[in-house]
């Protein structure tokens, strides 16, 4: 039978089977075939294992790659649609100060928020595409991307609307998550109850009505959101058709996983301050949790995700990027999995998994991409190292050699 395209490599990286989360002791199971194939046809694996078994069966175009083959990434978490810079801050805090004295302040979100909202669709165009575009040279292939930095009807709508024109200019693809409750915009102070009441019956039926939005998310935390008002944006997006997601016990516990974990989110994110007694409760609720090491790394914290707390109690766990203006400024899901090794003591086996397989299931996506199987889309990576456990190990720079989209090399 004919191919498009046959990938080779010394070590074919499937992290088969991937049908399902892996939780707990089967996050450290990578499915390696040495001598391995990948057949493509159409932008679909047509079939993967050894070089014999795949060339007896498929013939087409061969390409040979001296590093090994893995699955692209999936970044389940991300925020790169902003104006901006918060350059400044970045400086305050490495002098001492911290993200949330500068919140307060009245920086933070708020200023990014400013500086979007003065944006032209042109220039946020232009701002995130590279944004994507360097998350895709660095691996990610599927990504989530939050809104969040409008905060009102028709900015929130803007912003998701120029998503929407990236995923048909790109050849990654966006997942797009509404997040109207980020923060509490400065003409709202002091009414906090009547933005929430807006998110909840203007915001998110709007959003829904466009069809933009695959998800709804909010930042429940001291100084944004409470536990309550966000069960009712949950709520609203859950009755709306929404998928959720959370941010949640960033800095304080203060039990929105496990509210968003009973209104079955599909994940829940961030979790430093996440306390062993809700690890069953997100269990039972189905939701993956999302570790996003980077942001405690960008923000100088000491608490970290309680990530082997999670695998003991047979979690999928799941690492996201958390690309965004403030907390955490790096495309690069290659980082993620390094911090995932250095600072929540994963293995490499799970930090791979937890950036392909789970990642992919805490989105939806777990059938179509995560892993090099048949019927998957052909999004593939060739790597710069022989051996895939070397992955985390060489950090903070880019071993990606090739990325293949549906099957099509990334120039
Ligand atoms: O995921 N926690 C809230 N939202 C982002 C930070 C956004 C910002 O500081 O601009 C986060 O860390
Ligand atoms: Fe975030």
């Amino acid at each position: 039978m004919n191919a498009d395209l046959i990938l080779c490599s010394p070590q074919v990286v499937t992290c088969a089977p991937g049908d399902a989360p892996r939780p707990g002791s089967q996050m450290g199971q990578l499915g390696i075939v040495a001598q391995g194939a990948v057949a493509i046809e159409k932008g679909v694996i047509v079939g993967v294992g050894s070089q014999t078994e795949i060339t007896a069966k498929w013939s087409g175009k061969r390409i040979y790659h001296k590093g090994a083959l893995t699955p692209g990434l999936v970044d389940p978490h991300s925020h790169p649609l902003f104006g901006g810079s918060r350059v400044h801050e970045f400086q305050m805090r490495a002098r001492g100060a911290t993200y949330q004295e500068i919140h307060a302040a009245g920086g933070g979100i708020w200023s990014t928020v400013q500086a979007t909202r003065q944006a032209s669709d042109e220039q946020l165009r232009e701002l995130t595409a590279e944004r994507l575009r360097r998350m895709l040279h660095h691996g990610t292939t599927t990504a989530e991307v939050k809104s969040g930095y409008g905060l009102s009807v028709a900015e929130e709508l803007r912003h998701l609307k120029i998503y929407q024109e990236l995923k048909s200019m790109l050849p990654m693809e966006l997942v797009l998550t509404f997040m109207g409750a980020h923060s509490l915009p400065q003409e709202f102070a002091g009414r906090q109850s009547d933005y929430v009441k807006l998110v909840v019956e203007e915001m998110v039926p709007a959003v829904a009505a466009q069809g933009f939005a695959e998800y709804g998310d909010v930042f429940c935390e001291v100084g944004a959101f409470t536990v309550e008002e966000s069960r009712q944006v949950l709520q609203a997006c859950k009755q709306a058709g929404l998928g959720l997601r959370i941010h949640a016990e960033e800095f304080n516990h203060l039990g929105g996983a496990r509210m968003a974990a009973g209104l079955g989110a599909a994940s829940v994110d961030h979790l430093q301050f996440l306390p062993p007694e809700d690890f069953p409760i997100l269990r039972q609720g189905g939701s993956i949790p999302v570790m996003t090491a980077g942001t405690s790394f960008f923000l100088g914290m000491s608490q970290f995700a309680p990530a082997r707390g999670l695998i003991e109690a047979n979690l999928p766990l799941a690492l996201g990027s958390d690309f965004n203006a403030g907390s955490c400024l790096s495309e690069s899901m290659q980082m993620a999995m390094s911090l995932g090794v250095l600072k929540l003591g994963l293995s490499p086996e799970e930090a791979l998994l937890a950036a392909t397989v789970n990642s992919a299931h805490s989105l939806g996506r777990g059938r179509q991409v995560g892993s090099l199987e048949v019927g998957k889309r052909a999004d593939v990576l060739a790597l710069n190292l022989s051996d895939v456990r070397e992955w985390p190990y060489h950090y903070g720079v880019n071993v990606v050699e090739a990325v293949y989209c549906k099957g099509a090399r990334i120039g």
